[in-house]
């Protein structure tokens, strides 16, 4: 991915040029019923077929997927055919899986419209599907052809997927950049500069290791125990946002830090205070600590490892393939 393929500002006009300069058989675009209502309109006047599924994260899975293959179908959608997906992480994780699957490949691109799929789950080419009552198990690498940003979809946008949002951009801060931190805590919507920087920031690391095998795995601050904790409020039909899940997956996740002294106590306490401020507690009793323990663990018994952490030595700066005792994180779940 090269920051070339990623357009910043005024949508309907980028789209149109794209549209202008690449001749397409058809142009399909993927909505749900919000994304339908609050961002299509946003587009401009383009011959779009529209593919619309329902909202939310319980339709990312395979029926779905054979819903809109069919749709393609009956559409007599061809190899020079583009789906535009137009909508959250949800609509572009299996917008990108679906082009990608149909006639071995099509071409797509995203339109991103809410904060965290700007700034992570349209950028860096993962695209999948949930499967077998595990998030993402299906699923392949492979780049949208261009992925437009704009801050207009945000306006229809409520606090709490703000914040949503807001937590990853936090997170590579507290990997790579202390200013971009400091900015992000700052100012609650973020600007259009703000948004490019925490992209941009993304996109440096996965241009560094697209496979994950090294510093790509930063990205994940946050998401071994965040990732546990969602896993579990999902199975006990408890709501969490994923972005919610991974703040408090970097709370514990700087606590560690401090524990394993690779970063100053004082700091990890005022990064927990910054965090606590804006997303408040959660409060997780002591049957889910042993959940999100035993998830963790047993994942890795399976494939015969240990766990493996990112942490923190400074702000702005990460480690991976950290290995801990059982104990530690044990002691640091029910310290919450
Ligand atoms: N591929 C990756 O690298 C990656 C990274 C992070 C997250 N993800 C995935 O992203 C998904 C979460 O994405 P999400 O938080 O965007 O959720 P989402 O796609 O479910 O969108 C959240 C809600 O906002 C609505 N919505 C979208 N845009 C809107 C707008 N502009 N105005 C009003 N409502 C709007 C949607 O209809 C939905 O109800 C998860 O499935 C996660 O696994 C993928
Ligand atoms: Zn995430």
């Amino acid at each position: 991915m090269h920051n070339s393929n990623i357009f910043y500002g005024d949508v309907a006009m980028q789209l149109k040029n794209f549209l202008a300069e690449n001749s397409y058989s058809q142009v399909f675009v993927l909505v749900d019923e919000n994304t339908q209502q609050f961002c299509l309109p946003k587009l401009g006047n383009v011959n779009f077929q529209i593919i619309k599924i329902e909202s939310g994260e319980k339709h990312k899975n395979l029926q779905t997927c054979e819903f809109v293959w069919k749709e393609f179908i009956h559409n007599k959608a061809d190899r020079s055919s583009l789906l535009i997906n137009l909508g959250g992480g949800v609509i572009t994780d299996l917008g990108g899986f679906v082009a990608s699957c149909y006639k071995r490949g099509i071409d797509f691109i995203h339109i991103p419209t809410t904060l965290l799929a700007m700034v992570d789950a349209s950028i860096g080419g993962k695209t999948g599907i949930d499967f077998h009552f595990e998030k993402n198990m299906i699923g392949l690498f492979s780049e949208a052809k261009v992925i437009f940003i704009d801050p207009i979809f945000l306006e229809t946008l409520d606090a709490r997927q703000i914040k949503n949002g807001k937590a990853e951009m936090l997170k590579h801060g507290l990997i790579a950049s202390k200013e971009h931190y400091q900015k992000c805590l700052q100012s609650f919507l973020p600007s259009l500069e703000e948004i490019q920087e925490s992209i941009e920031i993304k996109l440096h690391i996965v241009a560094s290791d697209p496979k994950e095998k090294g510093i790509r795995k930063t990205l994940n601050f946050g998401h071994t125990l965040g990732h546990a904790l969602e896993t579990c409020f999902l199975k006990n039909g408890k709501v969490i946002l994923h972005g919610e899940a991974i703040v408090q997956g970097m709370i514990w996740a700087i606590t560690l830090s401090s524990k394993l002294h690779y970063l100053e106590e004082q700091i990890a306490t005022t990064l927990k205070q910054d965090l606590v401020a804006i997303y408040g507690k959660i409060s997780i009793s002591s049957t889910e600590i042993n959940e999100i323990l035993a998830h963790i663990l047993n994942d890795k018994k399976n494939e015969k490892a240990k766990v493996q952490w990112v942490i923190l030595e400074e702000i702005g700066k990460a480690k991976w393939n950290i290995v801990c005792k059982e104990e530690d994180v044990s002691t640091l779940l029910s310290t919450v």
